[in-house]
């Protein structure tokens, strides 16, 4: 039996199989089983009115999960899945309560990953994910970080190496008069406002259940600061772990660590939650970001760590 045969096999059974995306590991179970639903929010320790991301394996399978689907979220799918974006519908009558947090809406994404299509493709249904982390917890990037966070909670974890996004996908509430981006991720709101040719907007009318600050945060107390702040800030901080853009980071003060020095703000995203994790790791009290420039997935590495930052 192959890995993806027994990987579908656990599916089908109710149990849960960790999987990668291009964005971070999703920790997946049917998405029209009720109880395998009710497993996954326990393992994770997630709130049962959070919704959770139905990922499908390609995008002709939209309407078998929602209805009164807009002309701009059919171009959005179409010109980004598979890919890192998730599209809020309105939801076909038979999709679970357990899949949407009670709400009359689903979210919905075609992840671009190889080994996440095969599953998808092989298991035919649709997979609810959330990332493959405890709750509160940073995403994991890598399988070995889904191992040290869920243990043997999970049947299975497919391992298909790090992710290549690094933050989570790009999420729009496709039911509205205007597209609302309601999280800033691997697809920037530029993209969004072409391919739609309609007004954007960034933030939910209501806060998103699963927005929430400390979602992001690692053990370690998070600072954020512009280029230029590091030496005012090495003055009462004896030790911290240092992350930022090469061209960011030099003159690192003694005592502190230097966590990843990513060369652009892509590589930023994909090393961003392996460094806070590898912050935790080494017990470090502090970490310090410099900030990556407002543009592109900068954007989202700035969201993720600005609430990093807020939550203590
Ligand atoms: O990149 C990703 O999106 C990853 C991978 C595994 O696909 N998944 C992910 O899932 O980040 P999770 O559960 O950690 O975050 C899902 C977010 C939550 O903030 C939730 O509130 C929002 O999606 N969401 C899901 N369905 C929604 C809905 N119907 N209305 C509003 N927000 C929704
Ligand atoms: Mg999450």
């Amino acid at each position: 039996m192959t890995e993806i045969e027994r990987a579908v096999e656990v599916l089908r059974a109710g149990g849960l199989v960790a999987f990668p995306t291009e964005t971070v590991y999703g920790l997946g179970a049917d998405a029209s089983n009720e109880a395998a639903l009710h497993r996954l929010y326990a393992v994770k320790g997630r709130p049962s009115d959070h919704p959770v991301i139905v990922h499908l394996g390609s995008a002709e399978m939209l309407d078998d999960w929602a209805v009164d689907v807009p002309d701009f979220a059919r171009a959005l799918a179409g010109d980004l899945w598979p890919g890192p974006l998730t599209l809020v519908l309105r939801r076909a009558d038979h999709v679970p309560d357990a899949a949407t947090g009670g709400l009359d809406t689903v979210g919905l994404r075609v992840p671009g990953h190889p080994l996440a299509l095969e599953l998808l493709h092989a298991f035919v249904g649709g997979i609810a994910a959330p990332s493959a982390n405890r709750f509160g917890r940073v995403s994991p990037t890598t399988a070995d970080a889904v191992r040290s966070d869920l243990g043997d909670d999970v049947e299975l974890v497919l391992d298909g190496g790090p992710c290549t996004v690094g933050v989570e996908s790009t999420i729009v509430d496709c039911t509205g008069e205007e597209v609302r981006i309601l999280r800033q991720g691997g697809v920037t709101t530029a993209v969004v406002a072409r391919i739609t040719g309609m007004q954007t907007v960034i933030g939910g009318s209501t806060p998103a259940p699963g927005t929430l600050d400390a979602h992001y945060a690692p053990d370690a107390t998070v600072r954020t600061i512009a280029t230029g702040e590091l030496d005012a800030l090495a003055a009462d901080t004896p030790r911290a772990g240092l992350l930022g853009l090469v061209g960011d980071v030099h003159d690192v003060p003694a005592g502190w660590v230097t966590l990843a020095t990513p060369a652009d703000s892509e590589d930023y995203a994909r090393v961003l939650y392996a460094a806070l994790r590898q912050a935790d790791a080494m017990g470090l009290p502090v970490v310090v970001a410099v900030l990556p420039p407002d543009e592109g997935i900068g954007v989202a590495v700035r969201d993720r760590l600005r609430r990093a930052a807020a939550s203590r």
